[in-house]
């Protein structure tokens, strides 16, 4: 493989917006000009206290642009119908809590079997991809695999927060071991949290790896250079991951 999908994560656009409760910044401009940028999908998170993206932004996202869109949510009834009624390309279940500042972690797919496979059954009922936002454990990975996910988004937020050289690289070693165990199982691999134009080389470095969901560190940089800027460097970067793939045992 030697292409990975970046899909742009605008709910930060949405969180400048709700900060004055105003019409601007718009985030499906951000999306807009996110694809016209070469980006390959258009993230957005539905939290349950509409922090940032509302209610109608999915609906106008879903309608105007032109890439697939992933529809981050809590696996929550409000959140499954909302999916159902509009339709995304895909939607990746993550936990939620109300006094988090950004997902804090994996979801518990190991202890939540049952009801996870309740919630696929009906988003895939409607032609939706299903993916679990889940951490580098092998255990959540199986529990993926029985739930029947078609995809895991592996979460790369504790290697985004480690400085540690010796750490970092047995976190990085966690995910590639999950990326390689969930492909074995026959499940598409995507990875995402935390992600900036460095750290991210050695994560697309990772054969396995086929979407990145990057939202934070675009938005925060767009200030500076723009979005259709951010967005390209980014791709910049996963390029220089790619490389190494070739030149990796
Ligand atoms: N993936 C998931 C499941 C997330 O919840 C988030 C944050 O909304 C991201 C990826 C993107 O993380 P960041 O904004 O740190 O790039």
């Amino acid at each position: 493989m030697n292409k990975i999908k970046l899909c742009v994560n605008v709910d930060h656009v949405a969180t400048i917006r709700e900060a004055r409760k105003s019409t601007e910044p718009d985030p499906l401009e951000a999306a807009r000009l996110a694809e016209k940028a070469g980006a390959d999908g258009i993230t957005i998170h539905l939290r349950e206290d509409r922090r940032h993206i509302q209610d109608d932004d999915v609906r106008r996202i879903r309608e105007a642009i032109k890439t697939p869109l992933n529809l981050e949510m809590a696996a929550v009834e409000e959140m499954i119908q909302i999916a159902i009624d509009t339709r995304p390309h895909q939607v990746s279940l993550v936990p939620e809590k109300r006094l988090e500042i950004t997902t804090e972690g994996g979801l518990d797919a190991c202890s939540n079997e049952q009801s996870l496979r309740e919630a696929r059954d009906r988003l895939i009922a409607h032609g939706i991809r299903f993916s679990l936002f889940l951490d580098p454990d092998p255990k959540q990975i199986e529990s993926a695999a029985l739930i029947g996910a078609h995809s895991v988004e592996i979460n790369t937020g504790r290697y985004s927060d480690l400085v540690d050289p010796d750490e970092l690289a047995v976190e990085l070693e966690k995910i590639a071991l999950a990326a390689k165990q969930a492909v074995k199982s026959g499940m598409n691999v995507f990875a995402g949290h935390g992600l900036n134009n460095q750290n991210v080389i050695a994560i697309a470095a990772i054969p396995e790896i086929e979407e990145l969901n990057i939202g934070h560190y675009i938005v925060a940089r767009s200030v500076f250079v723009g979005i259709e800027t951010a967005v390209k460097d980014m791709l910049a970067s996963i390029d220089k991951g790619i490389m190494l793939r070739r030149i990796m045992p």
